[in-house]
């Protein structure tokens, strides 16, 4: 049995003002007419019927959620009462889809990516699946273009075959977050993939690396396990969910895990959309690199700049700028440099410290 597990619960500071702890990134169009999220859904379709897509995200996020795509079930919804990080979310899938059928293989994937190439994409996923069987944790490589330090790093080892025309490899190591000097290190060594946030493996493999090397997690887990379905499953999840300690299954389990196993995936066309100035990778600018996404702009010798208006009525004029990200919502006005649009997860920082 194959299942596809959709994490959608993270904030994604980084598209602020657009992304909030109410419209998380997931939510967002970002100049197509379909949410993150509804295209993370959709480019599924003919490779799994609903009721092998479950979704895990925030409680309150969920109604949002299943109203985005109406044929979702409301039963694959997986609830949690406060963010725990991604070794939770992966967690609680697992135990979940281990009462189905612990056999069964889950493709855990992102709800807030960009992704070109879908029938690609869609061909990846089935030769993972075959790779997934074999007991390997399957991962998605990208091409790394920069010494990036918010993405894993995956070492590429020796090949292990093909499945369906597409090589494997082993995974020498997996390093999540580097420094700068570390990842400019890796970038210059070579032979290293970006990880691209998406894993497939079978259910109980991925429970046994639980045990293995988070097993406070996997105590927790069982005892949801075993209540789950009946009438007080939920109630018990919302009560031993704050004693899980908040990590991320790649610093959880995969810098430790062995038997991991990496696909490339350069042709996807995949793109994180970690800042605004990613928006230009995904989007395709006019004559002079501008991204226009407002009704209302009437701007004068401005190039390569994105402008951006979010339900605001006002007009946006623009003389005589380049490089700027310029987002105007209806209670905040950004205006920053394109090369520094990372930086706005520290103005979020500081309004959250001054509440
Ligand atoms: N439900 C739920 N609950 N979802 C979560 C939670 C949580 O507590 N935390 C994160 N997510 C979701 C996010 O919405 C996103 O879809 C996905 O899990 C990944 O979380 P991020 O917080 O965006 O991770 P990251 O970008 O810092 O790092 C991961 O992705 C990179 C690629 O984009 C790692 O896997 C890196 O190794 C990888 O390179
Ligand atoms: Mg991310």
């Amino acid at each position: 049995d194959y299942y596809a597990v959709i994490m959608a619960g993270g904030g994604g500071t980084r598209l602020w003002p657009l992304s909030r702890q109410a419209r998380p990134k997931q939510m967002l169009h970002l100049g197509s007419d379909r949410t993150l999220f509804q295209q993370a859904v959709e480019r599924l379709e003919g490779l799994f019927p609903p009721e092998r897509i479950l979704v895990v995200t925030a409680r309150d996020q969920a109604p949002q959620l299943q109203e985005q795509v109406a044929y979702l079930l409301p039963e694959n919804f997986l609830l949690e009462p406060l963010p725990r990080g991604t070794a939770s979310v992966v967690g609680l899938a697992a135990t979940v889809l281990a009462r189905r059928n612990p056999h069964s293989v889950m493709a855990v994937l992102t709800a807030d990516h960009v992704i070109q190439n879908i029938p690609h994409f869609q061909r990846l996923l089935r030769a993972a699946y075959k790779v997934a069987q074999e007991g390997y944790l399957v991962t998605l490589g990208v091409l790394p273009t920069y010494p990036a330090t918010g993405y894993g790093y995956i070492q590429r080892g020796e090949p292990l075959g093909e499945q369906d025309g597409l090589p494997y490899y082993r995974v020498v190591r997996f390093k999540e977050k580097p420094d700068a000097a570390t990842a400019q290190a890796m970038l210059e060594m070579g032979g290293f993939d970006w990880n691209s946030g998406m894993f497939i493996w079978r259910v109980d493999r991925i429970l046994e690396e639980f045990e293995r090397f988070m097993p406070e997690l996997a105590v927790l887990l069982r005892q949801i396990g075993e209540r789950w379905g009946e009438a007080d499953g939920q109630a018990l999840l919302e009560h031993l969910w704050p004693q899980i300690k908040p990590e991320t299954i790649d610093y959880g389990i995969m810098e430790r895990a062995d038997r991991v196993a990496v696909l490339p995936a350069e042709e996807l066309g995949w793109n994180d959309v970690g800042s605004w100035d990613s928006l230009f990778d995904v989007l395709s600018a006019d004559a002079v690199g501008n991204l226009v996404l407002a009704d209302e702009t009437l701007i004068l010798e401005t190039r390569n700049s994105l402008l951006l208006s979010d339900q605001t009525k006002r007009l946006i004029a623009t003389i005589g700028i380049e490089d700027l990200v310029i987002v105007d919502t209806s209670d905040v006005l950004l205006i920053c440099k394109r090369s520094q649009a990372q930086k706005v997860r520290e103005i979020v920082k500081i309004l959250s410290q001054n509440g």
